[in-house]
């Protein structure tokens, strides 16, 4: 008899601890508690018993009543808690609960960089023009009068991309030049800023992966005055230092002649700091009249016209602009740092 009502109790708890709403739960209610149900069965039996197992028989089928009474409560709070739950969720806002801050991106400083520079340099006339960062053999040096077997071709320690050497990836933006001066009518004036790649070890001055901006100005008398103003002018507009100065020196570079490298006035220090190596002038480019073989190269009269060209690193101009002393920080994205800007 004992067994029995074990068996009983343990089947009606499991059924309502896996019901699952009030239906299933009064399932369980009419199959042992109602009328007709293992209760009501158990004391109907009793008056055929033999007289000393009816008390035991009596007590048990309360005992198993109460059980199953208390278990269907138990269950029947624990969903209609569930339930509530569902809905205070359900409804979705909360004004009394804190809210998740949300996250906001930001520009990465280069691009942040190179967009001012463009909007500089649109607003003194100039295209911004973009080409391949898989390049030609032809346009990368040939047509920028390096030939094959060129000694400038040392200067660039060049990745490339197939068995026949007829495919790079850019060293400098200067092929754009060539491509410019296919498509353009002069006089024109264009800038290209973009990324370029050399076979480099990676330290704090130096980068597999760069970033250079590119400049061309070709029309009838074009003259070195020209080159000197619009760099200055550029600069004093990117870095926003009125006075700032620049100054030329003798360079080697095969699509220009003259050629110069650019210096620009230390915008950290009057008479010398550790930035400009204490000599008030950081290097900042190479640039120079355009090379005749260049101009020919793209298909345009050097008898006719001139051009002066320049072309800078966008990091370098970076790490400047914002006091960055690392270029690795560009691209290593860490958020430490892009968070910054
Ligand atoms: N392409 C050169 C380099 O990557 C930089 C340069 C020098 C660009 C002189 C020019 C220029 O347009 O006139 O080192």
């Amino acid at each position: 008899m004992n067994v029995d009502l074990d068996d009983h109790l343990e089947e009606a708890r499991r059924r309502i601890a896996e019901a699952a709403d009030e239906a299933a739960l009064r399932a369980v209610e009419r199959a042992y508690v109602d009328k007709g149900g293992v209760v009501a069965e158990m004391l109907a039996s009793i008056p055929g018993l033999p007289p000393e197992d009816r008390k035991a028989v009596g007590v048990n089928a309360n005992r198993l009543k109460t059980a199953i009474q208390e278990a269907l409560e138990a269950r029947r709070s624990e969903l209609a808690d569930a339930e509530l739950e569902a809905r205070r969720g359900a409804r979705g806002f909360d004004p009394t609960v804190p809210g998740t801050p949300q996250r906001r991106g930001s520009l990465h400083p280069l691009t942040q960089l190179q967009r001012h520079v463009e909007d500089v340099f649109t607003s003194m006339g100039y295209l911004v023009l973009d080409g391949p960062e898989v390049e030609l053999d032809e346009y990368n040096f040939q047509k920028l009068n390096i030939p094959a077997d060129h000694p400038a071709r040392e200067m660039q320690d060049t990745f490339w991309c197939d068995r026949d050497q007829h495919l790079v990836l850019r060293t400098h933006t200067s092929p754009v030049q060539i491509r410019a001066m296919e498509q353009l009518e002069p006089p024109f004036r264009t800038i290209v800023p973009g990324r370029v790649f050399r076979n480099e070890e990676l330290d704090a001055t130096h980068s597999h992966t760069f970033h250079q901006v590119e400049g061309l100005c070709v029309a009838e008398g074009v003259a070195v005055g020209h080159l000197v103003m619009t760099l200055r002018t550029a600069l004093r507009e990117v870095l926003m230092k009125d006075d700032l100065d620049v100054r030329l020196r003798p360079g080697y570079f095969p699509f220009v002649e003259p050629g110069f490298e650019l210096d620009v006035r230390c915008p950290f220090c009057a008479d010398g700091c550790r930035i400009c190596k204490h000599t008030t002038w950081i290097e900042f480019c190479g640039c120079g009249m355009v090379h005749p073989n260049v101009l020919r190269a793209g298909g345009i009269d050097p008898e006719r016209f001139s051009g002066f060209a320049f072309g800078f690193g966008l990091d370098r101009l970076a790490m400047m602009w914002a006091a960055i002393d690392d270029v690795r920080h560009f691209l290593e994205a860490d958020l430490r740092f892009l968070e910054q800007f």
